[in-house]
């Protein structure tokens, strides 16, 4: 009854990139640190008062590079030092930086892809050796950042040590491969570091070890296990930071998190508090209450890396619950090898609340883009602990320097981060069309259109920037840049045909169908006006006619548009490996005479929200509402779990759910969510926080996107939903304005009912809104780790459904489930307090229940 085996894969996974680092408060006062403003005459301080000198005096020679400032903040930048300048190279050029000590050194490396002067931000393309290590090569922080979904990159290395008085950093362009290509950095820092590596035994090689402790490396992941996101000033002694593991757990079960008790104190002994802090031995994860269920699958976590490097990958554990050997036993593997038999916390530690860590390395060998690192967790049966589980605090898995000194891997390459669509076979156009048959295949609909104006209107007025969910557009009255400023338009524009379907991988060239221009000219009366329904940053969308009764709707790339080729193929080969019922489909393209023609579903009825508001259609009954809403959670919960890897929206909101000729919910535009055309899409800069309407609060904390921040989009929708009023509005007072601020104000004064839809008064049971309203506060909480999983939402909808349709016979299913569940929770060992389950109470993270209650009922 699992759910299907998914990958949760974040685009944000390939590489760490770290938030600023902040609040050092103690390395600044550190004599030997350098922290440089890149291009900056005069430095500055950041956001954290930390401060930041010009970086001149350390450059061999400035001769050859440019001083410049970004033209443009992007909001996501913490602070503008050290970001909005720049040192541009145009040819080699080296810093030289004094070292007071032999040890090792943190070098951190910011990188904010802008355009600078005349400079766009992807033309930059360059190596950095520093101390003979080459750390990056071919390096586009353009491309980087967009693959990732972040605004600015920081690379974290650690320096192996010198023994020279002077470390040398060389900025190279590679413009032996990129004619015009230059380099530049914004930030530098180089931070004396304590020698936190040593020998690290190579798993699946007996008696090999690997001398870390006189490497260089780069940091790749590092992870509070079970626990939040620990910001550098919360690790004040490396000023790291640490993320949730979360997005890297593979598969449905994932296990429970747990915080230790207020009183246990956390005792370092013989190990230095540098180390980790106390916020990753205080929390864990581990695999839940039931050992039979723990003995049938391992804790799994899935990390991008790049192939041909060996990874040191250093285990952090502190037992908070167990005291005694032999009572948590398990086996740790890593790519599928043993690295650990019998791992036994406490016989490491000797006791309680006292943190041990790991060091293993782990040699991936190259697999053209699509490596892995698999470290999994399964309780050691055969040595009959006291309970059949296992446990992990923190994780950090750091790429080693090689044998010729390299510590550079490629750009990360849209097409690997694509689902390789392993949960529906591909089909192609014909089985699609004749599976159908013949029933109309949807599309694409009004899409959005004002929304889509909107947004090319600020793409234009920004040049480089990512996209940002929920970039609203109804609301246009109160977004204060429009249509003026057309200034920068990136380069990257249609370079011609040719270079299109020569690059379409053949899975999506079959997967989805080739039109002729004359095809598609005759389905739409050669792009006559009145076919037009919706106007976007790609250009036009058009309705239309093919094979005689198919509508579709049609897409039509403006040749000024800043949709290149490349987002145009990263659409196809998205699009074309998505296939659900509830998201709306890719049917196929046209690209001749330098066009770029996208063919879609055709969506009958069009948005959700034009039949919520401001619309003079019938009023949707609560039933189809709730169903809709069913429909729209499908299809997000498959866009984060069903294919291979997680794919987050990153623009869930009432126009991108369409709805088809019989009212069945569509999620649409999920396919520019990472790498497509809208990725230079801007956002205003003076509206941060949940300004439009449907942004994940924590999103701009943090600058990590994580599928929770869909649900946090989702959850306004429903509130939409039963609100019928727009995400925004600012005509209402100030408190009202943002639905959500006001949505969780009355939910929490127990006054929702009077702000629902007057046509849905006295049509919903309490318990059914009760249930509905509880599931779209969760969506809102703050912290993305409180919200439910879109699984959790889409049960809990479903829920919310049968008690409207059906009240009593729920009650009894949920009767037996909740008990059911209660004795769970209570054979969990002597755990009790110290415990908490993720996603607790009747919202239990909890596949199974998922599926009891939903497939016997035939859903
Ligand atoms: C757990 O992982 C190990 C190593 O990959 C594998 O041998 C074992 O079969 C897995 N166990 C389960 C229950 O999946
Ligand atoms: C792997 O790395 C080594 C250096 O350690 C290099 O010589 C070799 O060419 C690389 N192999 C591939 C396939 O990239």
């Amino acid at each position: 009854m699992h759910p299907k085996a998914r990958v949760l894969f974040s685009l944000a996974c390939l590489c760490v990139v770290f938030i600023p680092v902040s609040g050092l408060k103690g390395s600044d006062s550190t004599p030997n640190s350098l922290i440089l403003s890149c291009g900056s005459a005069n430095g500055g301080s950041d956001e954290n008062g930390r401060k930041w000198e010009p970086d001149t005096k350390y450059l061999v020679s400035s001769d050859n590079s440019i001083m410049a400032s970004a033209q443009y903040q992007d909001p996501s930048l913490p602070s503008a030092v050290p970001y909005m300048s720049a040192r541009i190279f145009t040819s080699e050029a080296t810093y030289k930086f004094p070292l007071k000590s032999a040890k090792r050194y943190w070098l951190r490396l910011h990188f904010y892809p802008s355009a600078y002067s005349s400079l766009a931000s992807d033309e930059a393309f360059f190596s950095v050796v520093a101390g003979g290590v080459t750390l990056l090569n071919n390096f586009s922080s353009s491309i980087t950042a967009q693959a990732l979904t972040q605004g600015y990159i920081i690379r974290e290395f650690s320096l192996a040590p010198l023994h020279s008085d002077n470390l040398n950093v060389t900025f190279r362009p590679n413009s032996n491969t990129h004619s015009g290509a230059y380099a530049f950095v914004n930030g530098i820092e180089v931070i004396p570091m304590p020698d936190l590596f040593e020998a690290a035994t190579v798993v699946g090689i007996s008696d090999q070890s690997v001398e870390a402790g006189s490497l260089s490396m780069q940091t790749m992941f590092r992870l509070n296990v079970g626990g939040q996101y620990v910001s550098p000033t919360n690790d004040s002694e490396l000023s790291r930071t640490w993320y949730d593991d979360s997005p890297y757990l593979f598969g449905a079960s994932s296990g429970v998190t747990s915080m230790a008790d207020n009183n246990v104190k956390i005792q370092y002994k013989d190990m230095p508090g540098y180390v980790a802090p106390v916020d990753v031995y205080k929390t864990s994860r581990s695999m839940g209450p039931d050992p039979k269920i723990n003995e049938n699958y391992n804790l799994t976590w899935v990390f991008q890396v790049d192939g041909n490097f060996t990874y040191l990958v250093r285990f952090h554990f502190c037992e908070y619950q167990m005291t005694k050997i032999n009572q948590r036993v398990f086996d740790i593997y890593i790519n599928n090898q043993t690295a650990m038999a019998r791992a036994d916390v406490i016989a490491w530690s000797g006791s309680k609340a006292v943190p041990v860590y790991k060091d293993y390395a782990m040699y991936v060998p190259d697999g053209q883009g699509d490596e892995q690192l698999w470290v999994a967790l399964h309780p050691s049966t055969s040595v009959k602990p006291m309970i059949y589980d296992a446990i992990l605090n923190g994780l950090e898995i750091f790429k080693l320097s090689d044998a010729a000194g390299n510590l550079a891997g490629p750009n990360p390459t849209p097409s690997s981060m694509l689902l390789k669509a392993e949960p529906e076979k591909p089909k192609s156009f014909a089985q699609t069309k004749s599976t159908d048959n013949g029933k109309v295949i949807g599309a694409i609909g009004g899409v959005a259109s004002l929304g889509v104006v909107a947004a090319l209107c600020l793409a234009v007025s920004y040049q480089r920037k990512r996209r940002v969910p929920g970039s609203e557009s109804q609301s246009s009255n109160w977004l204060p840049i429009y249509g003026n400023s057309r200034t920068t338009v990136s380069k990257s524009t249609i370079s011609g045909k040719s270079t299109i379907s020569s690059n379409i991988s053949n899975e999506a060239a079959c997967n989805s169908r080739h039109f002729t221009l004359a095809e598609i000219k005759l389905a739409t009366r050669n792009f006559d006006e009145s076919q037009v329904i919706g106007v976007g940053g790609f250009g036009k969308v058009y309705k239309g006619v093919v094979d005689g009764t198919t509508k579709v709707a049609i897409k039509r790339s403006n040749p000024s548009s800043e949709q290149g080729v490349n987002e145009f193929q990263t659409e196809i080969e998205m699009l074309s490996k998505l296939r659900h019922k509830h998201l709306v489909s890719l049917i196929g393209y046209c690209e001749e005479n330098d066009e770029m023609i996208l063919v879609y579903d055709y969506m009958a009825y069009g948005t959700l929200r034009e039949h919520l508001y401001k619309t003079n259609k019938p009023h949707l009954p609560w039933k189809q509402r709730l169903e809709i809403c069913i429909g729209a959670a499908r299809g997000l919960y498959y866009l984060h779990t069903g294919a291979k890897y997680t794919i987050i929206h990153r623009d869930v909101k009432t126009t991108n759910i369409l709805l088809d000729e019989k009212w069945v919910a569509k999620v649409s535009d999920f396919g520019l969510s990472k790498t497509g055309p809208n990725m230079n899409q801007s956002h205003v800069s003076t509206v941060v926080k949940g300004s439009f309407g449907y942004l994940d609060p924590e999103y701009f904390r943090r600058q990590q996107l994580t599928e929770k921040s869909d649900v946090y989009s989702f959850g306004v929708v429903l509130f939409e939903v039963l609100c019928a009023r727009p995400a925004l509005n600012a005509s209402l007072p100030k408190e009202q304005v943002s639905l959500a601020d006001w949505a969780l104000h009355c939910q929490r004064k127990g006054l929702l009912e009077e702000i629902i839809d007057p046509h849905l008064k006295g049509k919903i049971k309490a318990e059914c809104l009760k249930k509905f309203a509880d599931t779209a506060q969760k969506c809102l909480a703050d912290q993305g780790i409180d919200r439910p999983s879109m699984g959790d939402v889409l049960w809990n909808l479903e829920f919310a459904l049968q008690l409207q349709e059906n009240p009593e016979t729920v009650k009894l299913d949920l009767q037996s489930m909740e008990n059911d569940t209660s004795e769970n929770l209570r054979n969990n060992l002597s755990i009790g307090s110290s415990t908490e389950i993720s996603g607790a109470s009747d919202d239990l993270n909890s596949s199974e229940i998922f599926s009891q209650i939903v497939n016997p009922k035939g859903r």
